[in-house]
């Protein structure tokens, strides 16, 4: 039987991925691939919507895919491509826009939320109508399962909604999709301030562990890590958040449970843990980042992967869009 659809799009909104990231979602999209028919996408439509420069968003786009491909996901097993390289979604999204009720565009929180961090002046139609965009890139694709953090739920159930009013005013077109919340991975917190997720969005990179960093940065982000007093090597995420995240990076990272690694370090110190972890982030980081810089140093094949991919994805997005324009007496 074929396997599922599965789609999912990542901004290139940062130079490099993070540690959350890898851990968070990257490894996810790798495992997913055996299992499903997957389509990743990288979604520069959607990065405009928020302040970009043209020139770093370009090099954005090709690091972002270069990362993905040099930690795992197979460009013949799976379709990666540049959104804006498939202009059926922008041509599916404008017939959803007419779908959607005004309102109903209203009532996405996070539209509310990003439009109140932007300012009035700076919040644009485009910020606005990004779940319909998002809703055309699921649906274009008759995608089954969605993976998605539980900020991005309303979105899913806007694209239903989307799907079903379609399929009863028009006829059965869509796939009805699923949203689903991946297998319980790690939550990936802040060096420097252990209680909060680590993020591109973070006051400081002094708390970031990336990807594409030189390892003589991110050892000394790691040994200047923040911990505790006690100087005990124990993992209790209320009393040592700090400690406790330096232990669940150790752990995922090097595929064992938590209690096995407190056990390795009992007796030891702090520093002892750090240096452990440095080499053991550098082991999976360090061949991740040769392969991503091989690629981006050889334009023309990762150029020539991403078209691949995007003729793999326009093949199928037209098939949708022609059912579409025929059901609309287009
Ligand atoms: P950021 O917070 O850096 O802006 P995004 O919101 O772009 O990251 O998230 C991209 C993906 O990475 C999402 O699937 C998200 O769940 C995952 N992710 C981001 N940060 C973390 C983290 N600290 N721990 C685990 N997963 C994370
Ligand atoms: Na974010």
């Amino acid at each position: 039987p074929a396997k599922p659809v599965l789609f999912s799009g990542m901004q290139p909104s940062a130079d490099s991925l993070h540690l959350g990231n890898y851990v968070g979602a990257l490894t996810n999209w790798i495992a997913m691939q055996e299992e499903y028919d997957a389509i990743y996408c990288v979604v520069n439509d959607h990065a405009i919507t928020s302040q970009f420069s043209p020139e770093q968003l370009h090099e954005r786009t090709l690091a972002t895919a270069a990362q993905y491909i040099a930690a795992g996901i197979d460009p013949e097993k799976s379709t990666l491509y540049v959104q804006s390289d498939v202009l059926e979604h922008a041509q599916l999204g404008w017939i959803l826009g007419t779908l959607t009720g005004f309102g109903e565009a209203g009532r996405m929180t996070q539209f509310k939320d990003k439009s109140q961090r932007y300012g009035a002046d700076k919040t644009t139609v485009g910020l606005f109508t990004y779940p319909v965009l998002m809703a055309a890139d699921i649906l274009l694709f008759q995608a089954k399962k969605v993976p998605v953090g539980i900020d991005q739920k309303q979105h899913i159930e806007l694209t239903r909604n989307l799907a079903e009013r379609f399929n009863s005013r028009f006829g059965e077109t869509f796939q009805v999709p699923e949203g689903f919340i991946p297998q319980a991975t790690a939550k990936i917190y802040d060096l420097q301030e252990p209680t909060a997720k680590m993020s591109k969005s973070a006051a400081t990179d002094a708390g970031l562990i990336s990807v594409l960093d030189d390892p003589k940065v991110t050892k000394k982000r790691i040994m200047r890590a923040v911990t505790d007093a006690d100087g005990e090597i124990r993992f209790d995420r209320d009393a040592k958040p700090g400690v406790s995240n330096l232990l669940a990076i150790y752990a995922s990272l090097s595929g064992r449970e938590i209690d096995a690694v407190v056990e390795e370090f009992a007796g030891s110190g702090y520093g002892d843990l750090k240096k452990a972890l440095a080499e053991v982030v550098e082991g999976t980081f360090g061949p991740i980042r040769e392969r991503t810089n091989e690629l981006l140093a050889d334009r023309g094949e990762l150029e020539r992967l991403l078209q691949q991919g995007a003729d793999r994805a326009r093949e199928r997005a037209q098939q949708t869009l022609d059912l579409v324009y025929e059901r609309i007496g287009f």
